[in-house]
């Protein structure tokens, strides 16, 4: 990456010639939307997860939509999603007009806290959405034993979770239906897109007809030597397919996901090793048995430490050219959510506080030495400077 004063990003997506000649062999077949390519991604994801269906469309909250859709939430239904999350994982709750019941998260992980999910069911309660923050994967043997108990359903959030493992589960494999995305800063990416992983065949082919209007399968065939121009409406569905351009992208990124992932581990490695010797700074936790996706590395400002907050540590180290971010604002504290359902900042303290420590800093693979390296003098210094007392 670039010189030694250029402004580091806080993402920059790793693509390669092959993605290049992918996308332009796909240009020049003639075939840009849906088609061979998407199929050929479905069944590349499939494999490389394990799971018996791949659903692709075009967005990670395209594919949570068609989750919540496939098992069949109904307005009044309730929805149990972490506050700490992107609103895309509540916002299609609300799509079906059921009501997402907030959760707070586990201080460390920021993982949705399976200890506090019981008390917010009720007898209304349909599903649960956990949510791997970062990558790292929640306590789904809790999440799971919950639901059987309640009889509900798991739609994981596994936006961030690709490559992650839950003891000798690969994320794709667990819960009911498995929801990702390949948003340019996602650990693979199409541009836009996303897909849904299930063993259920049902529930595959109802999110596969909803992903192009609810007409009859292999609808997308229609204007192929194989297709035919009669199709038949079952549902009114919706306009979420991939096009064959952005699976282009995604066959070739899938294939580097392994090496991605190591670069990400690695940089996570150094990180740590570097701010263990900063008590201003908490780096993230890693429970036993998971094989974290190292998405995001999330640090938290030991606050009492500091004579700073968090968006002035972020305001330092965007002067000194490093570019950051925050994951996430919690629901609860945006205006909608406490508009609508009344939320105050004191109803998730776990959130609620963590949101005044959290940064997530740059790592991605096509990061140098010498910019991981940027990264902790600045940190460092920043911290160093700005000590309490
Ligand atoms: C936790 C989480 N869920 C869902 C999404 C939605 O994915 P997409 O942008 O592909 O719709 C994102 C990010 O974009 C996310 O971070």
């Amino acid at each position: 990456m670039g010189g030694h004063n250029a402004f580091l990003p806080f993402h920059t997506p790793d693509i390669g010639e092959e993605e290049i000649q992918s996308v332009v062999e796909t240009l020049r077949s003639g075939w840009l939307t849906t088609g061979s390519k998407v199929k050929q991604l479905e069944e590349n994801f499939a494999a490389y997860t394990g799971a018996p269906y791949a659903v692709a469309v075009n967005s990670g909250t395209a594919a949570l939509h068609l989750a919540l859709e496939a098992i069949a939430i109904k307005p009044g239904d309730e929805v149990i999603v972490p506050t700490m999350t992107f609103t895309a994982t509540a916002e299609v709750v609300l799509y079906l007009n059921a009501r997402p019941v907030l959760v707070d998260c586990e201080p460390d992980t920021l993982n949705i806290d399976p200890a506090q999910i019981e008390s917010k069911i009720t007898s209304k309660t349909r599903a649960i959405i956990p949510v791997h923050m970062g990558g790292h994967p929640c306590n789904m043997e809790r999440i799971l034993d919950l639901a059987r108990a309640y009889n509900l359903r798991v739609i994981e959030d596994a936006a961030h979770a690709l490559p992650a493992h839950y003891g000798n589960k690969m994320v794709g494999t667990i819960g009911d239906i498995t929801c990702f995305s390949f948003y340019v800063t996602k650990t693979i990416t199409t541009g836009e897109g996303g897909m849904a992983t299930t063993a259920n065949p049902e529930w595959s082919e109802r999110m596969r007809m909803m992903s192009l209007h609810g007409i009859s399968k292999d609808a997308w065939k229609r204007y192929s030597k194989d297709g035919s121009w009669y199709y038949e409406v079952l549902s009114p569905g919706y306009k979420y397919n991939l096009t064959d351009i952005a699976a282009a992208i995604g066959i070739e990124q899938l294939k580097k996901c392994e090496r991605f992932r190591e670069a990400r581990r690695r940089i996570a490695e150094t990180y740590d090793k570097s701010f263990a010797e900063v008590p201003e700074i908490t780096t993230p936790v890693i429970q036993d048995d998971v094989r974290h996706a190292w998405h995001l590395y999330i640090i938290q400002l030991n606050l009492e430490r500091l004579g700073i907050d968090r968006n002035a540590f972020i305001t330092a180290l965007n002067e000194a050219g490093i570019g950051t971010s925050v994951h996430f604002i919690p629901l609860h504290l945006h205006p909608y959510y406490r508009r609508v359902f009344g939320y105050q900042p004191k109803d998730f303290p776990n959130a609620s506080d963590a949101f005044a420590r959290i940064i997530s800093l740059p790592i991605f693979p096509t990061m140098g030495r010498m910019d991981v390296q940027r990264v902790i003098s600045a940190v460092k210094e920043i911290a160093l400077r700005n000590r309490a007392g």
